[in-house]
């Protein structure tokens, strides 16, 4: 499985890339926002352009997913051209981000222009990310449209779950739908689980060529289960990743064994 950090943030892309365990980086408009206020806090006075091709650079070759902001087909086909033109050509890693339907209003009007954008933007060669899947069939859509990746929002799901069933929760902690059948959204039971339909519509439809990129997702065992289902991507927060290479047992094992440690032993490091 591919991990790629879903941050925009300069300092944790260069923090988890040290890790070398990262393959890839996305951001969206409010991944920048928070760039942007932290860029305008340090007073360091580089532009959001060249932050970006900062971003580019550490990522070396690894694709870095870039949202375009319009609504119409016409303006996110303009926008994505002009990020993968203005920004492709610093490191060749931009993967434009498409919103698989972008009617605002929930009445239709203009809900296939993220398709037909999508569409438009893979027939030049230019690698699209759709963003904000939240059913099996958007992701079948996606992928008959021509993308690289669709990203279904397995924390969201999760989140709007439990928030109409009136249940309080934490961001990061984990849903466990198990017994509660009965609550779903169009069949889909958990975040997980929107994700292991993605993963199987696609494959099933043979639509290899597209990758399910697990997004929003909020704690590690997510993750874990989101490997187990088989998403070949998952864009995890830097605190989640950060939070998947900790264990109370390997704190505690990391002490005791250093406890033990006799100077004869540790001469042979001399
Ligand atoms: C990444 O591609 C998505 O935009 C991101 O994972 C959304 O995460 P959130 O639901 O935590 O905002």
């Amino acid at each position: 499985m591919e991990f790629f950090v879903d941050t925009a943030d300069l300092d944790e892309i260069r923090e988890s890339y040290s890790w070398g365990i990262v393959n890839g980086v996305t951001t969206n408009p409010s991944l920048i926002k928070k760039a942007v206020d932290k860029l305008n806090a340090s007073g360091s006075g580089q532009s959001i352009a060249s932050y970006i091709e900062s971003i580019l650079q550490t990522a070396g070759e690894d694709p870095v997913s870039l949202e375009v902001i319009g609504a119409t087909e016409e303006d996110m086909v303009r926008q994505g051209l002009f990020l993968y033109e203005r920004f492709n050509p610093v490191a060749g890693n931009v993967v434009v981000k498409i919103p698989v339907n972008p009617d605002m209003e929930g009445q239709g009007r203009g809900a296939f222009d993220g398709l037909k954008a999508i569409k438009q933007l893979a027939d030049r060669g230019i690698p699209v990310n759709v963003t904000l899947v939240f059913t099996p069939e958007q992701a079948l859509l996606a992928a008959k449209a021509g993308a690289a990746y669709v990203s279904p929002f397995a924390g969201r799901i999760d989140d709007d779950l439990r928030k109409t069933a009136g249940l309080k929760f934490g961001k990061t902690d984990y849903y466990a739908e198990e017994g509660e059948a009965d609550r779903h959204d169009n069949g889909i039971v958990s975040g997980v689980d929107l994700v292991s339909r993605c993963v199987d519509i696609l494959g099933m439809q043979g639509y290899d060529c597209c990758k399910v990129l697990a997004a929003s997702l909020r704690n590690p065992r997510q993750v874990r289960e989101c490997a187990l289902v088989g998403a070949q991507v998952a864009t995890i927060p830097f605190d989640v990743l950060s939070a998947m290479a900790s264990h109370k047992k390997t704190v505690e094992g990391m002490k005791a064994f250093t406890a033990d440690i006799v100077p004869e032993y540790a001469r042979l490091f001399d």
